[in-house]
């Protein structure tokens, strides 16, 4: 559990702990921009209850955002944005013999009215939710933004860095 001064900022959420591996990359984005956050295994058809009162508490304990990964039928993150008005971030994750195409589509076809931030499935997806999330906090918290800028600053230095390496190989 990462803590920013006394509050956590985005709160992972995760149908079970098999997914782990695939969240972890969410949690390296948030670390990169100096995140606080906290982890926690519920299941929208395993453990209902205590999903919704994950999502129910929410704002009451200061998360600004959820980022929620599940697998299959995956309704957690859709089942979360529906008790509560912290935006949902949702990563589909690639945990059945369909390749997470399952997860994509139950989770980004939500009804009208209860919107999920629906990231790309599996790792790129866990990834860039945990920067989506640093993107929302920058709007709040300009020393989010200055970590995004160094983040953004590092690819492009590290993009160079192949080209360079690239003509190398060709000369
Ligand atoms: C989903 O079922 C979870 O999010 C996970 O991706 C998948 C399989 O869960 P386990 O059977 O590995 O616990 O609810």
């Amino acid at each position: 559990m990462k803590k920013q001064g006394n509050r956590l900022l985005v709160g992972i959420v995760m149908g079970s702990d098999s997914d782990l591996e695939v969240m972890r990359e969410a949690t390296l984005s948030l670390e990169a921009c100096g995140i606080t956050y906290e982890m926690t295994v519920a299941s929208a058809h395993r453990s209902p209850e205590k999903a919704r009162k994950y999502a129910e508490s929410a704002v009451a304990r200061g998360l600004e955002v959820i980022i929620a990964g599940a697998g299959g039928a995956a309704h957690l993150a859709g089942v979360l944005a529906s008790q509560t008005v912290v935006p949902v971030i949702g990563v589909p994750i690639p945990s059945t013999s369909l390749g997470g195409l399952d997860s994509l589509l139950s989770m980004v076809q939500m009804p009208g009215g209860i919107p999920v931030a629906t990231m790309a499935i599996g790792r790129p997806g866990a990834k860039n939710a945990g920067l989506m999330a640093a993107q929302m906090l920058s709007l709040k918290y300009p020393e989010i933004r200055d970590k995004l800028r160094q983040y953004r600053d590092k690819m492009r230095g590290d993009v160079e860095k192949k080209d360079e390496a690239i003509k190398k190989v060709r000369k």
